[in-house]
């Protein structure tokens, strides 16, 4: 590797901080956990039913299967390409044209032909069948993630989903009961998780740079109007939920992240939410002005309103403020801010504040920290992922820690757990602004276990 670190050497040393992790009395693994006031109390034998820290099997090889090979299905297999100890097994999707594309990029990559099912909406409850995959990957359009996901899972493999796993709370509570019944890994692939921002504010959260956590911002604010309107890819489903539902419908790219910087399910969870949103007018006004009046869109009426602002309250009384908006014109920002008793962590563009810094209250640039607060993981694989990796390379580094987790037999960063929480507010979102933004308890998908950070593999990312 051109940074000097050999691969096994970050392979060797994840693997022995996470063996001593679930081995050892972890009460104290997080050098920040003090300074978060977390309840340590540990959970009893929590793992033995719940899906927390456990670890995958060692796979020499990791044999992954896509379903839903559209613009980011192929997206993530070109990540998955680039890591050495994957092999493509199957692709699915219902437009055969697009699985082609897809198996075309396996080939080229010089693995063998996948197998490909492309016979309708249900073909993937076929491939899920197939005793040569150990990871199904799911990057259909939202209605099919769970279900999807269950399928894998009742089939015996693991499965990673794209954003967001469900979006209703039976279908949570369903997606968390059979990862345990089944003992497999059910992930959302929350890819903002491994940014290079995310993960240095990560990286500081641990150092105590914050001290105690007590606010954080989180949102999806991007202007989607002309990819919702196409008559192809996202704008062939994209635009129905707008139709549907009055809700934050995309709320895990902000709030993974920021779930990671507070522990949530290590020591704090989501207690409860209020929400409520503003009127709706970038769909309308995008159609008067780009729409012919004979087009069938003209039938559709838009129900949620333009921008969904909500307040999520965690049990240790921390708040967090999730915002949705992509149909007004705006510069791109999930947020990502983050507020301790001793410093100011604000995005877009990336600043820091700390308390008694020269200068005064100003903000410094992160980037003039240098590598004082990197990730470890950027620090081995970051260069690599600046040339391979989509979304400005978080995409390789979260397909890589995948493989690196299965590779090594590591816990995953993330569990079913943080798929539904994360997804949660979705629905949760909805039900707050029909009732006049009453709040709204989110349910405590582990049953007690968050209380603890016991039961897990020490860090929660890059150990
Ligand atoms: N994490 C990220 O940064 C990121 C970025 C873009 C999209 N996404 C998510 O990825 C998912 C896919 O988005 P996209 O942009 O690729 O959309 P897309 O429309 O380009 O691709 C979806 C694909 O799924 C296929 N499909 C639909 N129903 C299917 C079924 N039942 N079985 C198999 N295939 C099916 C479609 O034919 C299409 O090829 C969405 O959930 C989206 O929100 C995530």
């Amino acid at each position: 590797m051109s940074d000097g670190i050999s691969r096994r050497e970050l392979l060797t040393g994840a693997a022995a901080l996470a063996a001593t992790a679930l081995t050892g009395a972890p009460a104290r693994l997080l050098a920040a956990t003090d300074d978060w006031r977390v309840d340590l109390t540990p959970p009893g034998a929590a793992t033995a039913e719940r899906m927390l820290g456990v670890p995958f099997a060692t796979h020499e090889t990791v044999r992954i299967a896509i379903v839903g090979t559209g613009l980011r299905g192929r997206s993530v297999l070109s990540e998955f390409l680039a890591i050495e100890g994957v092999k493509i097994t199957a692709l699915c999707d219902v437009v055969e044209d697009k699985a082609r594309r897809a198996a075309a990029m396996v080939t080229k990559a010089g693995q063998p032909e996948p197998a490909l099912y492309t016979n309708g909406d249900r073909d993937f409850e076929r491939l899920v069948q197939r005793n040569d995959i150990d990871f199904v990957y799911t990057a259909t359009p939202w209605n099919w993630h769970t279900p999807v996901s269950l399928a894998a899972m009742r089939a015996g493999k693991h499965v990673g989903s794209e954003v967001a796993i469900a979006m209703t709370i039976d279908d949570c509570w369903e997606l968390v009961e059979t990862s345990e019944k089944t003992r497999r890994h059910c992930l959302m692939m929350e890819n903002c998780c491994y940014g290079n921002s995310e993960l240095s504010v990560l990286q500081m959260v641990r150092q105590g740079v914050f001290g105690t956590l007590l606010h954080a911002e989180a949102a999806y604010l991007h202007d989607l109007r002309s990819i919702l309107f196409e008559d192809k890819d996202e704008g062939l489903w994209r635009r129905l939920p707008h139709t549907q539902r009055n809700a934050n419908f995309y709320p895990t790219h902000g709030l993974g992240p920021v779930a990671q910087y507070l522990g949530i399910h290590r020591g704090d969870r989501f207690d409860y939410m209020v929400s409520m949103a503003s009127p709706e007018a970038g769909l309308s006004e995008w159609r008067e002005q780009k729409v012919a009046k004979d087009n069938p869109k003209w039938q559709e009426k838009y129900k949620a309103g333009d921008v969904n602002s909500s307040l999520v309250r965690t049990a240790m009384g921390r708040t967090i403020l999730l915002q949705h908006d992509v149909v007004n014109p705006r510069p791109y920002s999930r947020l990502n801010n983050l507020q301790g008793s001793k410093a100011i962590f604000n995005d877009y563009p990336p600043r820091l504040y700390i308390d008694g810094a020269a200068g005064g209250e100003k903000w410094t640039p992160l980037a003039e920290f240098g590598k004082k607060y990197e990730h470890p993981l950027w620090t081995a694989v970051g260069d690599l992922a600046r040339k391979n990796g989509g979304h400005g390379g978080m995409d390789f580094v979260m397909a890589y820690r995948l493989v690196q987790c299965m590779r090594e037999g590591l816990a995953p960063d993330f569990d079913v757990y943080d798929a539904v929480a994360w997804s949660a507010p979705f629905p949760l979102s909805e039900e707050s602004a029909r009732k006049g933004s009453q709040p709204i308890r989110f349910p405590d998908f582990t049953r007690g276990a968050w209380r603890s950070t016991a039961a897990q593999p020490g860090a929660k990312v890059g150990t």
